[in-house]
């Protein structure tokens, strides 16, 4: 190696080691500044004649070229370094998850209650509700269901201060008062028609909503729901609610050959009373019979407590546990698992 090329050799060492913009231009200083190494040379050709100053200017200058090309890879080298640097300290992790909006969903029993609204919304029923805190009167009296009725002892609920004095005012048992506050309110709604003897509408409605007894077990729960309905007319016959209850049957449960059982039972407030089962063919339930609703013709008692004159207007109702439904639909076996609130099991729904 010539002394020119160690000269472009301890260059680019000098550079390799300068760690910084401002390291690097002191070292280019001491090669290429005005006293640094090459300008040196340089001067110091002023003793050689002119064919050696031409081949030694020459090779001053390859030397020098070689060196400031060396400076710029360097300078390159750093300012990428400290490029990446930077990108790598503002960097944004994109490939983290975002943060999840979660999304809320509808309870099962309220998919019930939708998909059971649109089935006897198809076949004509209104949707109407009541309060939860009842009157004695609409509970039970107003249902053929007097004070001193057996049947009061299988409705133990929870008794609220209020009411009238003997017969407080309480969590309703069923939907079924709603059946009477209804009607009395369709009744007024039609008065001019019926005290003209004409023919008022039909009432046909659904009553959805919250019921409480003192009950607790894995079927049963003090708090829970029911569906009511009722249809009255002047010609509605027990036919009809067989109809019409198997045809809701079959097409909530998706099943043609859904068969349906009016096993006769006892309400007050129906005359004759029918409790329905179902029973499917197939699946893991096939071949049972499963209790799904109380129902019946409308008890003329009732009838005559809606306003109406029973020797007119007919009609019946029947009761259905919206709970019992959304179990056997979803093939849920215990009912307290639609009350505890766990986010697993109800997020299984969605
Ligand atoms: N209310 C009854 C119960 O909770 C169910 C019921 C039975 C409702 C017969 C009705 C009916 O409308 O006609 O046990």
């Amino acid at each position: 190696m010539n002394e020119l090329d160690l000269l472009v050799e301890s260059a680019r060492e000098q550079f390799a080691r300068s760690a910084t913009p401002a390291d690097l231009e002191n070292a280019k200083a001491q090669f290429l500044g005005k006293a640094g190494r090459v300008t040196e040379l340089m001067k110091g050709m002023a003793q050689l004649s002119v064919e050696e100053k031409k081949t030694r200017g020459a090779a001053i200058n390859l030397a020098k070229q070689a060196i400031e090309a060396a400076l710029n890879d360097r300078r390159q080298a750093l300012q990428d370094a400290q490029l990446q640097a930077q990108l790598k300290a503002e960097a944004l992790d994109v490939s983290l998850p975002g943060r999840k909006q979660g999304q809320g969903g509808l309870h099962p029993v309220s998919l019930t209650l939708e998909r059971i609204q649109g089935i006897f919304g198809s076949m004509g029923f209104d949707v109407a509700e009541g309060p939860e805190i009842e009157a004695d009167w609409f509970n039970f009296t107003a249902l053929n269901t007097p004070e001193d009725h057996p049947a009061r002892s299988m409705h133990d609920t929870f008794y609220i201060e209020g009411g009238t004095p003997g017969a407080p005012n309480l969590l309703r048992t069923h939907t079924s008062p709603v059946q009477v506050r209804h009607a009395v309110q369709h009744v007024k709604q039609h008065r001019a028609l019926l005290d003209a003897g004409q023919s008022m509408p039909e009432i046909r409605v659904i009553v959805p909503g919250r019921t409480y007894r003192v009950d607790s077990d894995a079927t049963h729960s003090p708090m829970f729901h029911q569906c009511e309905g009722l249809w009255i007319g002047e010609n509605v016959s027990f036919k009809d609610l067989k109809v019409v209850f198997t045809a809701f049957c079959r097409t909530f449960f998706e099943s043609d050959d859904l068969v349906l059982r009016f096993r006769p039972s006892f309400f007050p407030f129906t005359e004759p009373s029918a409790e329905i089962d179902i029973q499917f063919q197939d699946g893991p339930l096939a071949g049972r019979w499963l209790e799904v609703a109380g129902s019946g013709q409308v008890h003329p008692n009732v009838v005559r407590n809606m306003g109406l004159d029973p020797e007119r207007y007919i009609g019946f109702a029947f009761g259905m546990g919206l709970d019992r439904f959304t179990m056997l639909r979803y093939g849920v076996n215990d009912l307290r698992l639609f009350f505890d609130g766990d986010i697993r099991f109800l997020s299984q729904f969605q």
